[in-house]
């Protein structure tokens, strides 16, 4: 049979689309060591999902600037829906063969219609970032368009998961557009996020400083906490978007989805009863506790270089999703900065718009003193943990490994934050101060005057501990639920989540809060 000249041309059409910017520049993105959109897509997606929309759309040129008019089908970005672990998401890939995958109204049209597609739908959408931004030859058209998208994330916020991975050099825009959204994935040495690159930085200012010590994958886990998880490899990078989203539901009125566990939910772990020292100066490492206590292998640390003095990241407990948010007493023995405030009360609203239940893991001397806090505003960052689990309505559960003292017991998740259960190790301290300060402040005259300023110091300090360091005083105000043996941690947890699962917490009606930002 002779072949259907309108079949070929269709054919020919579709392998023009596919070819984005042309084959020189797919070759030059692979020496690059980078991907193609379209690569990328097949390695998020589960095989054979995709389904592509738009792909003959294509932009307006203007040729009074003298660029390049050829058209591209497709318009620099390709949009669509699949599937990751059988579960339906909308997806867009900007296509750095086609002007740098930069931003044109058109492109903006195709990305906002898949991000319209995904919220009246609710699924979770993913942007694949690799673009310079704004296209320059456009000019106010592609900032709209920019507009159109900020809008959208800011409006679809806690309605569906939008995650963004970052596998390009993205400047202006096409940072702020992930900015917006709920995790920054980025692939290291291969991905920048800044809103002026080196050389318009150096031109500006005078600043020399090279792309990765700009916006590197390291520059924003570690020191701008712009970024939540990051990886050595685009692959890898993907792979993390689908884990993430394995710990999410695709909407704000479905629950996170139940894996059954690889782990037994009564498992008690006799190790947990002897981690945290006799003396409470000495350090000990909060991950080795959540790792015996969640299923194995499920923790998926947010942030794990950033404010490092504080924990945040999704795990599963007997199979359900859990928010863990905890301080790492190895690091600044767990004290709460401007930076462990941002980054807890940001990971405690993500859990709470996606119903993924907190559990709470405390030991922390307090708030950090000092003037460079106090200017920088410890006061408004931490205000904004205390805001972030007084509105949360998602099942809430605290346990108290060892200090809880001052501000920091009452922002922790403590009961009058509206906390569901909280269990206390033996080993809490639970006060308004550790025992030493408040005996200089209780007891200075006293001290001051005995024959053995030293020995009765000393007395003091040990009387303050048996009577406040130690759980058994709060439980018996009523403060904390139960006290219990740490190796039980895991199967309590269990119990409670399953006891709280069906919680109705409405909220009081209003337009929406006014978080310390
Ligand atoms: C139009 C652009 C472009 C842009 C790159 N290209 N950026 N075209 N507008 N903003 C084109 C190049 O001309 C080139 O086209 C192709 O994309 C690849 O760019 P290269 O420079 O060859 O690639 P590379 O060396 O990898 O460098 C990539 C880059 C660099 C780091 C992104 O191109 C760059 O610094 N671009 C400018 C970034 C920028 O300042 N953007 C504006 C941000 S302002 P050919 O035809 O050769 O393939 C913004 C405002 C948003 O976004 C407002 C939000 C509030």
């Amino acid at each position: 049979m002779k072949d259907n000249p309108l079949i070929l041309e269709l054919r020919a059409m579709r392998e023009k689309a596919r070819q984005g910017g042309g084959t020189d520049r797919i070759a030059a993105q692979h020496a690059k060591g980078k991907l193609t959109a379209r690569e990328r897509l097949d390695y998020l997606l589960d095989p054979g999902t995709f389904n592509e929309l738009e792909p003959f759309l294509t932009g307006h040129s203007d040729e009074s600037l003298g660029v390049s008019t050829e058209e591209y089908l497709g318009e620099g970005v390709i949009t669509g829906y699949g599937q990751i672990d059988g579960r339906t998401v909308y997806v867009y890939a900007q296509d750095f063969t086609v002007h740098g995958g930069t931003l044109s109204e058109m492109q903006s049209h195709k990305i906002c219609r898949v991000m319209d597609f995904a919220v009246r739908n609710g699924y979770p959408i993913i942007g694949i970032i690799d673009s310079g931004g704004a296209r320059i030859q456009e000019g106010v058209k592609s900032l709209g368009g920019y507009a159109e998208i900020f809008r959208r994330n800011a409006l679809y916020s806690g309605v569906i998961p939008q995650i963004s991975v970052m596998l390009g050099p993205c400047a202006g825009g096409a940072s702020y557009s992930p900015a917006l959204t709920d995790l920054i994935i980025m692939v290291e040495k291969k991905s920048y996020m800044f809103l002026t690159g080196p050389e318009v930085l150096k031109a500006a200012t005078g600043e020399v400083v090279d792309a990765e010590q700009l916006g590197g994958a390291d520059t924003h886990m570690a020191i701008s906490g712009i970024a939540h998880l990051s990886a050595p490899d685009e692959r890898s990078t993907l792979a993390l978007a689908r884990r993430s989203l394995s710990f999410l539901p695709s909407n704000n009125v479905e629950n996170p989805p139940y894996r059954a566990p690889n782990d037994d939910p009564a498992r008690m772990d006799e190790e947990l009863n002897h981690i945290v020292p006799f003396d409470p100066t000495m350090p000990y490492s909060m991950h080795h506790i959540l790792e015996r206590v969640v299923d194995k292998n499920s923790f998926l640390e947010i942030q794990p270089a950033w404010g490092r003095n504080a924990i945040t990241g999704f795990a599963r407990i007997g199979g359900h999703s859990v928010g863990i948010v905890a301080q790492e007493p190895d690091v600044m023995a767990g004290v709460i900065d401007l930076d462990a405030s941002d980054k807890m009360s940001r990971f405690v609203r993500f859990c709470d718009c996606f119903n993924v239940p907190l559990v709470t893991f405390v030991d922390t001397p307090g708030y950090l003193p000092g003037i460079d806090q106090e200017h920088r505003g410890i006061i408004r960052h931490g205000a904004k943990l205390l805001y972030a689990y007084s509105e949360a309505t998602v099942p809430k559960i605290t346990v108290i490994t060892r200090k809880a003292y001052g501000g920091a017991y009452v922002v922790m998740s403590s009961k009058f934050l509206g906390t569901d259960v909280t269990y206390a190790w033996p080993s809490a301290e639970i006060a308004v101060m550790g025992a030493d300060a408040a005996v200089n402040i209780l007891f200075k005259k006293q001290i001051a005057g005995a024959p053995d300023a030293s020995s009765e110091r000393k007395r003091l300090v040990e009387e303050y501990r048996r009577k406040f360091n130690n759980p058994y005083y709060s439980a018996k105000a009523g403060y904390v639920d139960d006290i219990i043996e740490p190796r039980e941690t895991r199967p309590k947890i269990i119990a409670s989540l399953a006891a709280l699962r069906d919680k109705y917490s409405p909220a009081l009606p209003r337009k929406h809060g006014n978080i310390p930002v």
